[in-house]
């Protein structure tokens, strides 16, 4: 467990700043924020544009769907008539414009998960833009100016755990291509139209009801295992907070999997999105290692493993050589029962059963937290201009996930100033794992400095990642177990000038 100090000052502020036992005092603030609609995102903005910028220009219409997830047909709300919704394909540097028509029967947005672009196009209601009423439009026009494999999905209340989600590829102009295929690998936690909707399961959960579909059966235990750990002990000692009846790769059930395709010998890019709410997965392919190669974007060290852990929002690009058959795509949702699965086949053989466990499911399990970046991507030496801690709670009985004590409504926007560098703390000190994502950054963790935007803290555990502050606005901050960041596990990073 890592040594907690209790009282920290924050460097670089004009004396406002304090923590006191862990809570963040704000006794001033240190100047005006750095609105969305400001001359900073604006400059920064104009910074990204390259000469001859290409426009890709597609149109999103968020709406009532029934859908067939390979067998079960449920009633859901999705980006078209499929789940996931359109992939989007850019090349880096090019101007992405998306028109949204809202047809759902609430308010919506889109935010670009993990893509550092303008302030005014995060798609955060309420700190970037004004909701997207029933039945309105909202023009998405961004500048992209990191490849990598990205996701949106709609930053209101839980619509996440709909069918809202999609993927965004950016295309790296200078990317060698060492692969003679490329798979997109969607997983997900699947509940709506099932006789429930997510907002009825946050009301159950809001109301500590045991009822409708609650796994309380998993809380409590410590961290276990990393590499080379006893991998019959789950490795995240919480597993998230609901039961749901299926999980999906590609929006199929592993009943009736998605069947990918490739020539034995062929080296295969896989690019892994995890878009569920409350679920990690822990990924193996039967008869396979895997490489991997990059996370949330960006390059790492590649690495060889057996299996892997995704968290919520989390992205891994992998490299695998096919062997010569049929071979089952396992992720299992960590800590708790069940499992997606899809088919990679380059022969015949028979279909594995929709409940096989690879051996490599317990075998060696990469985490993000292990990754090393490449040298290229690895922020450069400098002082730490700036300091917060993120004090991680909350619990189960009331259903109140806060940071540094607070929920979203309550909390002190987290302050800093356009070329600092920013170190934050994230320190859980619940006895649940959080993915916990930065809007708008890519920030490298302290320890391996592999670059990330999202990163799984497990319980009692501490991480710390630093981030340069280049990109001016408000910025979400949160954890990206949907129920925990409704019930209050969100703050701002707000830049001041
Ligand atoms: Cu994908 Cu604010 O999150
Ligand atoms: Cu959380």
């Amino acid at each position: 467990m890592p040594t907690i100090s209790r009282r920290t000052v924050l460097l670089g502020s004009a004396g406002g700043l304090l923590t006191v036992g862990g809570m963040a005092a704000c006794s001033t603030s240190t100047g005006t924020a750095v609105t969305s609609s400001s001359q900073a995102v604006e400059m920064a903005e104009r910074a990204r544009r390259v000469a001859g910028q290409r426009t890709v220009t597609t149109r999103l219409v968020p709406r009532p769907a029934t859908l067939d997830l390979g067998g079960p047909m449920v009633r859901s709300w999705a980006y078209g008539d499929s789940v996931p919704g359109p992939l989007l394909r850019a090349t880096a540097g090019d101007r992405v414009v998306v028109i949204v028509d809202n047809a759902l029967p609430e308010s919506t947005s889109v935010h670009w998960h993990g893509v550092a672009l303008r302030n005014d196009m995060d798609g955060v209601p309420g700190m970037t833009q004004s909701p997207i009423g029933t039945s309105s439009q909202f023009t998405y026009d961004f500048t992209v100016p990191d490849p990598g494999t990205y996701f949106y999905h709609p930053h209101s209340g839980v619509q996440l755990d709909r069918g809202l989600y999609g993927v965004l590829v950016v295309d790296d102009p200078a990317e060698p291509g060492a692969y003679d295929a490329e798979w997109i690998v969607v997983l997900d936690d699947w509940v709506d139209g099932t006789g429930q909707t997510p907002d009825g399961v946050l009301a159950s959960l809001r109301r500590g009801a045991g009822a409708g579909g609650m796994d309380h059966g998993s809380m409590g235990g410590m961290p276990m295992g990393g590499m080379g750990g006893d991998m019959q002990s789950p490795l995240l000692g919480g597993a998230g907070d609901v039961t749901y009846p299926h999980y999906l790769i590609n929006g199929r059930v592993p009943s009736s999997p998605v069947t990918l395709s490739a020539k034995p010998g062929q080296r295969v890019r896989i690019r892994m999105i995890n878009a569920a709410s409350d679920t990690a997965f822990r990924v193996a392919l039967g008869g396979h290692r895997l490489t991997v190669t990059h996370s949330d974007g960006f390059p790492v060290v590649p690495t060889d493993t057996d299996a892997l852990l995704i968290g919520m929002g989390e992205r891994f690009d992998l490299v695998v050589t096919l062997g010569d058959g049929t071979f089952p795509l396992v992720a299992s949702a960590e800590g708790k029962s069940g499992q997606g699965m899809a088919l990679v086949r380059t022969a015949g053989g028979d279909v594995p059963a929709p409940g096989v466990t690879p051996a490599e499911l317990r075998k060696q399990v990469a985490l993000g937290t292990q990754l090393r970046a490449t040298p290229e991507v690895a922020l450069r030496a400098q002082e730490v201009d700036r300091t917060h801690d993120l004090v991680l709670g909350g619990s189960m009985t009331n259903y109140r996930w806060t940071i540094n004590g607070k929920t979203f409504d309550e909390a002190d926007p987290l302050e800093i100033r356009q070329g600092e560098r920013v170190r934050l703390r994230l320190r859980n000190m619940s006895m649940m794992f959080h993915p916990m994502h930065v809007h708008g950054h890519t920030f490298g963790l302290r320890k391996t400095e592999a670059r990330k935007d999202t990163v799984i803290v497990r319980p009692m555990e501490s991480v710390e990642v630093d981030l340069d502050a280049v990109n001016p606005g408000q910025w979400a901050t949160h954890c990206h177990n949907i129920y925990h960041a409704e019930a209050g596990m969100m703050t701002t990073l707000s830049y001041r000038a």
